[in-house]
């Protein structure tokens, strides 16, 4: 049975999507839509943009993880959560406390709810990040890999994680943690400060400016299209084994951002050049691809993008909607 069959069984479930307007939930709150699921979306809008919010979804809700009176109602009413509400890598270093109140407080907020439901709690997936790994000890990382927390970010979405463990531990809710790597792909708006190096590049080499590289270039990261890592945390909340598990989502290549300005330059017609400048304070991991042979495993699910097919579609994606945003600009002139 191949993972579009299995992903069937969301038809007419009901599902949370907290972070849904943010570039990896919209993503997964249009899969849903699509599978025949009645999806609702909770954002506050910090980074997520009401427009990414697909058409079809039951409820939009404008309101924060941090509400209980907000939340516990959405998660009552669910079959299925997906938890991707989150102040993301660059944001939450701007703002710590913040960082605090929503990646840790939010995520302890849905487990409470969920916990409040006894037996009747649905199965929560929690998105965390490679980044808990900070500096590895063996590449490629596996799950039990001690953690490196290198950043406040790290540091918060491990919080989270410890706490899924306890509530999976003490009160056995069905939760499963993904752990991303890298995730790009269409939706990851260049125009967010926050967004990852792929966009950027992207924007840069069509607007002829150069693709500027923090520090030597030669820092390597795991690049997950966003398909795959939407299918991998849709299969994570349907396969009984999984729940209580944490599984890494990535595409177990490695690639230096060198490498990655070369490809995106060879798909532009004017070969944009590199620039390098300062490294910054958050780019302090030099290496990172991680095994996914856990997720081959038990949620017999593969990347099925390689990273020159994937740029290849984000760059088509980028190239539409900026056509689309001069041909909105002209009809206002
Ligand atoms: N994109 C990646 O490469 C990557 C890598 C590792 C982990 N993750 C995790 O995946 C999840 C989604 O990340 P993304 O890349 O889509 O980032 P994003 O910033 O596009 O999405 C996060 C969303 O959460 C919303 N949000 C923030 N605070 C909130 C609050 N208090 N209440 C409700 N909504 C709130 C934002 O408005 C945004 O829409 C996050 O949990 C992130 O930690 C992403």
């Amino acid at each position: 049975m191949n993972s579009d069959d299995r992903l069937a069984r969301y038809n007419r479930t009901r599902v949370l999507v907290t972070g849904g307007a943010g570039f990896v939930g919209s993503s997964l709150a249009t899969r849903l839509v699509g599978l025949g699921a009645e999806v609702t979306v909770l954002d506050d809008l910090t980074t997520g943009l009401e427009e990414l919010v697909p058409r079809g979804v039951k409820a939009f809700v404008h309101g924060s993880v941090e509400d209980p009176e907000t939340l516990d109602p959405l998660v009552a009413g669910s079959d299925y959560v997906f938890h991707l509400a989150a102040r993301v890598l660059a944001s939450s270093t701007k703002d710590i406390r913040s960082d605090y109140r929503v990646n840790i407080g939010g995520t302890l907020n849905i487990l409470l709810a969920a916990r409040d439901l006894g037996p009747k709690a649905p199965p929560v997936v929690y998105t965390s990040t490679t980044s808990v790994y900070g500096n590895p000890r063996a590449l490629p990382i596996t799950e039990d890999e001690p953690t490196n927390i290198l950043s406040p970010y790290a540091a918060s979405k491990f919080a989270a994680e410890s706490y899924c463990r306890a509530f999976v531990e003490m009160y056995e809710l069905p939760i499963v943690m993904v752990r991303y790597s890298n995730v790009y792909g269409p939706h990851q708006s260049p125009r967010n400060p926050y967004c990852g190096v792929v966009s950027k590049f992207l924007e840069a080499g069509l607007e002829g400016r150069p693709m500027c590289i923090h520090g030597t270039g030669l820092q390597t990261r795991d690049f997950t299209y966003i398909d795959d890592a939407v299918t991998a945390t849709l299969l994570a909340a349907l396969v009984p084994r999984a729940l209580g598990e944490v599984f890494n989502v990535g595409s177990g290549v490695e690639t230096n951002v060198r490498q990655l300005a070369g490809l995106i330059a060879g798909l532009m017609p004017g070969q944009p050049p590199v620039e390098f400048i300062d490294r910054r304070d958050i780019d302090n991991v030099s290496r990172r691809v991680v095994n996914i042979e856990k997720a081959r495993r038990t949620l017999r699910w593969v990347p099925e993008t390689s990273l020159e097919r994937g740029l290849a579609a984000t760059l088509q994606w980028l190239e539409s909607s900026k056509r689309a945003g001069q041909r909105a600009t002209a009809s206002q002139a």
